[in-house]
């Protein structure tokens, strides 16, 4: 499995016992989604509850199998998994249950299958979905009653194994069109673990772009300068159909491609899948939820604004009121969204406020997005931690433990 152990994650969350676990499992992330993830594999891998792992292709579904495993008592005896997908039909029965001496051509000895193979242990059946219907009643029945038989057998073998499965289809629809047995299904289904996109928590894009361009360098001796903040809103605004497999190919093509050198938006254009090249550009696709819309244009507003905070500072010591929002943001944004981002020109706004008010305004912001993360807002709104924490005592946005 893929540890992270020499990963440090210090800093990005206080609660050690939850480190621990992330560590141990290898799967890495600081959101909210990942942070629930984690701990739902840790309730539940104590338990032999059948588990099925849905998610998009390249989300992590092995490595979230391989976690409950690795979590579970059972985690010192075998786990074995078996792509039901790219087994052929013709075998797969065999293969998954063994056969007797002579029960079909080439036959010539008996043969253990993966269920007796993952005895005490756990059995993870990846692309659940694609599995033949003949053998969908055979696994139920291993389901029901701890038990099958060998191909061409008469005896029953007992095996004590857990089912983890995973697929990226949607089951209740297979179900439907009757490729899938609906049984079969609420027994897989006793527990459900979906696996996020990774567009779903783009905060954690920083940290698995640094932890795989630094993986992949030390490990082909390449001297890598790293990637710039541009490149690293970029990577955030893109939509990563192909999830983590995808943002690590990037990662990896970029950094060989450009031999090391810093990566900047720029550089980093010649590597996202042109079809997604919207990070900037205006209008806006319409083919995306709205609050993702939002999300992504409030990213982009703070960014902008981050440089004009320094400005500002100056003018609020000779004392002068200032405008609302500065700068061109205003024009780009189509009316529809500039209303959902909730800035509206209250008269109190058009006269303008003072820079403490907006400041305050903007630390709130922030805050909300970053699920009240104080080390992302601080990078975000390009001060120190230590300065954020002053200013959230001045302004007195302090709630409860922080
Ligand atoms: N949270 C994570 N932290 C670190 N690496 C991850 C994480 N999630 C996935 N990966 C890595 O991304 C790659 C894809 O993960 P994995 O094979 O588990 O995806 P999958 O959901 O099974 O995809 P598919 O449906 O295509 O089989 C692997 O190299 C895995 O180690
Ligand atoms: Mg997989």
């Amino acid at each position: 499995m893929a540890r992270s152990t020499n990963y440090d994650i210090n800093g990005f969350t206080e609660d050690q016992h939850w480190r621990d676990i992330q560590q141990d499992v290898g799967i890495l992330g600081n959101s909210e989604t990942i942070r629930q993830l984690i701990e739902t594999i840790d309730q539940v891998a104590r338990t032999d509850i059948s588990i099925l792992i849905t998610g998009e292709s390249g989300t992590g579904k092995e490595l979230v199998a391989k976690a409950l495993h690795q979590r579970s008592k059972r985690r010192n005896e075998p786990l074995i998994t078996v792509n039901s997908g790219a087994i052929p039909e013709g075998i797969l029965e065999s293969e998954l249950f063994g056969h007797e001496k002579g029960s079909f051509t080439g036959a010539v000895g008996p043969r253990k299958g993966y269920f007796e193979l993952a005895d005490k242990g756990s059995i993870f059946l990846d692309e659940i979905g694609d599995l033949p219907l003949t053998i969908q009643v055979k696994l139920l029945r291993v389901l029901e009653g701890r038990e099958f038989m060998r191909v061409g057998g008469t005896a029953a073998h007992q095996v004590d194994v857990r089912f983890i499965t995973a697929t990226n289809k949607n089951l209740e629809e297979e179900v439907r069109r009757g490729q899938f047995r609906q049984d079969l299904y609420y027994r897989l289904n006793a527990m459900h673990i979906r696996v996020p996109g990774l567009r779903e928590r783009k905060e954690d894009i920083p940290l698995l772009v640094k932890k795989f361009a630094a993986d992949f360098s030390r490990e082909n001796h390449i001297e890598f300068n790293g990637f710039d903040d541009s490149a690293l809103f970029a990577l955030q605004q893109y939509s990563w159909p192909g999830n983590i497999r995808e943002l690590r190919n990037t990662v990896e093509k970029a950094i060989v491609m450009e031999r090391g050198q810093r990566i900047t938006e720029m550089v980093l254009k010649k590597y996202i899948q042109s079809t997604d090249q919207r990070s900037h550009a205006l209008p806006v696709p319409i083919n995306k939820p709205k609050d993702e819309i939002e999300r992504e244009f409030l990213l982009r507003l703070l960014l902008e604004i981050k440089s004009e905070i320094s400005q500002l500072r100056e003018l609020v010591l000779s004392g002068v009121r200032i405008p609302y929002r500065l700068g061109p943001w205003r024009e780009e944004f189509p009316a529809e969204y500039a209303e959902q981002i909730s800035i509206e020109d209250s008269e109190e706004q058009k006269q303008g406020r003072s820079i403490a008010e907006v400041e305050r305004e903007l630390i709130i912001d922030t805050l909300m997005r970053t699920g009240g993360n104080k080390r992302k807002t601080a990078e975000i709104l390009g001060m120190s931690e230590r300065t954020l924490y002053r200013k959230i005592n001045r302004y007195g946005l302090r709630r409860g433990r922080s």
